[in-house]
């Protein structure tokens, strides 16, 4: 049998939709796995009553299936389901780590981003890889479908999470067709100050890199309060602020020393707006960790 601890993870932020993804150093679902005849699911932790335990509907399961490796899969969440933290990603990437170890089976973990993406086909309709490449890699990531490009990176940011579900299944069905040519020149260059913003380790292009007018305007719009939590953190000294993956959860890039700060600002931003939530004060952080 092995451990395998999986971290939360950031998708999209902002200028990357689809494409960018970051791991977080906390919060983390730890995922044991041991061979068996048969695949079985069993879950506990936050949010464990909404995860299907049918193998065919859960993305460890499906990764079993996708590996043709059998085993007893015992999920303890950490990370909410419908949090927009690549909660469903995390399982499905400690399931493909444990199975590749236990079976012997000899990919490296850039092969089992494919793997594990069609864990969250089977959940959201989409083999998106923004997830699970950084729970698996850590660090940032840029999954363009044929490749994983991935770099370690170091910035201190905040997740502030309401009490509040959204599917990533209803949050792809609100993301505009097409994009006015004024908003894709801006996404471009987002993209670029987010990219160099990682490579440096820098807060301030990190936050600049999150602006992006075309996704993120009709995600928020399905999250109470997102603009008063978002100006909230930004008069707090966030650098920038954006919908965590398919949201509900709101990310903000921060300098050291402030994310105590912007934490506390952001959860009052919700309580204003009626809505209670938690953050969690994190930064980027390392893959799947495996425990034998
Ligand atoms: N890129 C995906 C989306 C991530 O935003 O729909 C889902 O977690």
């Amino acid at each position: 049998m092995v451990t395998v601890r999986a971290p939360a993870t950031s998708a999209n932020l902002g200028s990357g939709f689809d494409v960018f993804g970051v791991a977080l150093d906390r919060p983390a679902d730890v995922v044991r796995v041991e061979p068996a005849e048969r695949t079985t699911i069993e879950v506990t932790g936050t949010g464990s009553e909404y995860i299907p335990t049918d193998p065919a509907g859960n993305t460890a399961g499906v990764v079993a299936r996708e590996l043709d490796a059998p085993a007893r899969i015992r999920i303890d969440k950490g990370i909410r389901p419908a949090s927009g933290l690549g909660s469903s990603a995390a399982s499905a990437a400690a399931a493909a780590l444990g199975l590749n170890r236990v079976y012997d089976l000899g990919y490296d973990r850039r092969s089992l981003v494919a793997v594990a993406a069609e864990g969250e086909r089977a959940v959201s309709g989409h083999a998106h890889e923004d997830n699970v490449a950084p729970a698996l890699l850590g660090g940032f990531t840029a999954a363009t479908g044929d490749a994983v490009r991935h770099t370690p990176a170091d910035v201190p940011l905040v997740v502030c999470l309401p009490d509040q579900a959204v599917s990533t299944r209803d949050a792809r069905e609100v993301v505009p067709r097409s994009v006015d040519i004024d908003d894709y020149v801006e996404t471009a260059g987002s993209a670029a100050t987010l990219v160099l913003g990682m490579v440096r380790d820098d807060p301030e292009l990190v936050g600049r890199g999150f602006r992006e007018s075309a996704v993120t305007p009709a995600r928020a719009a399905l999250i109470d309060g997102y603009d008063r939590v978002r100006e909230a953190a930004l008069a707090a000294g966030a650098t920038g602020v954006t919908v965590s993956g398919a949201g509900p959860g709101v990310l903000a890039a921060c300098r050291d020393g402030n994310r105590r700060r912007v934490a506390a600002a952001m959860v009052e931003g919700f309580r204003e707006a009626g809505v209670d939530a938690r953050a969690y004060q994190t930064r980027t952080g390392n893959g799947a960790e495996l425990f034998e």
